[in-house]
């Protein structure tokens, strides 16, 4: 398999897209440690679902939004694998942790966005990268929409974490470009069984009308497997000369023109 004998640690790999990605890198051979905050029966059950592709790992409760965590975190990964080759920061705190506009958001709520993405990577990366070799794969999942646009207004915290943490991966690109480890994020658009599931039936119905009408050239929302087999492309070899880059994973959405309606755009 394309990627035996790596091992990976994937953040918030209990269940939505990061178990998407915990499954994809198993399906390719890669060990994985998962990790959840909360429902250690959901990251269970990933380890189940791993195991049962013929790979193996273990569970590891952190808050990543804790500095200790993270370093306890990382000593277990050590411990268990005693080398990683991939880590992935995907973890992000339920929405109504976050989700505030920027005229009320709580001091806590920001604190919430920034200490789960910008500042859980800088800790993460720099204790992941001394168990790395040469040519490991360092992947952040963003949105990068949030950090771009200001419309969405309860996003702002979140859109201002994940642009800190697109920022950081272009400096520790450039950092650990001579050990050949490559620092890239991945911008999901809209994803089934993530945490889409958890919004009203309403909202959800409204989402996907609005990409299967066309707003997603694709015509569909995306999956954790298409999250997954992304994550996995980028830590093959041949994607070694990829870096500091953000990359949209997300059927064509990010192509769309939001200054025009689909009809003239369809031509
Ligand atoms: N869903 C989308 O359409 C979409 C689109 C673009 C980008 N993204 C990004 O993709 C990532 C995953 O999103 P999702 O929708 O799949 O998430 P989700 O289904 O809400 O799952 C969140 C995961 O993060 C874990 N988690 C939450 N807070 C944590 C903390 N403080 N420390 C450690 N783990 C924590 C959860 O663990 P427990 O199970 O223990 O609670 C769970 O495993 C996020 O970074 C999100 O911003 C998602």
């Amino acid at each position: 398999m394309a990627h035996d004998g790596k091992h990976a640690l994937v953040t918030g790999s209990s269940r939505g897209i990061g178990r998407g990605i915990a499954l994809k890198l198993a399906e390719q051979g890669v060990e994985v440690a998962i990790n959840y905050r909360k429902n250690e029966s959901a990251a269970k059950d990933t380890l189940a679902k791993v195991q049962q592709r013929g790979a193996d790992g273990f569970i590891v409760q952190a808050d990543v939004c804790r500095p200790d965590d993270i370093t306890r975190m990382l000593a277990r990964v050590k411990g268990e694998f005693g080398t990683l080759e991939i880590f992935v920061s995907n973890a992000r705190p339920d929405v109504p942790e976050f989700y505030q506009g920027p005229m009320s958001i709580t001091v806590e709520q920001w604190d919430c966005a920034m200490n789960s993405q910008a500042k859980a990577f800088l800790l993460s990366v720099r204790a992941a990268v001394p168990l790395m070799g040469d040519g490991g794969r360092i992947i952040a999942i963003t949105y990068a929409p949030g950090g771009r646009t200001g419309s969405w207004q309860p996003w702002v915290g979140m859109g201002a974490a994940k642009s800190a943490m697109e920022s950081l991966c272009r400096y520790f690109a450039a950092a650990l470009a001579k050990r050949g480890i490559t620092v890239n994020a991945l911008s999901p658009g809209w994803i089934e069984d993530s945490v889409l599931n958890t919004l009203p039936d309403a909202a959800q119905d409204m989402i996907r009308k609005w990409h299967q009408g066309g707003w997603t050239p694709m015509g569909r929302l995306g999956t954790p497997a298409d999250i997954g087999n992304a994550v996995s492309l980028l830590c093959s070899k041949e994607a070694g000369w990829i870096t500091g880059q953000t990359i949209a994973v997300d059927g064509g959405l990010s192509l769309m023109d939001a200054g025009l309606p689909l009809e003239i755009q369809r031509g």
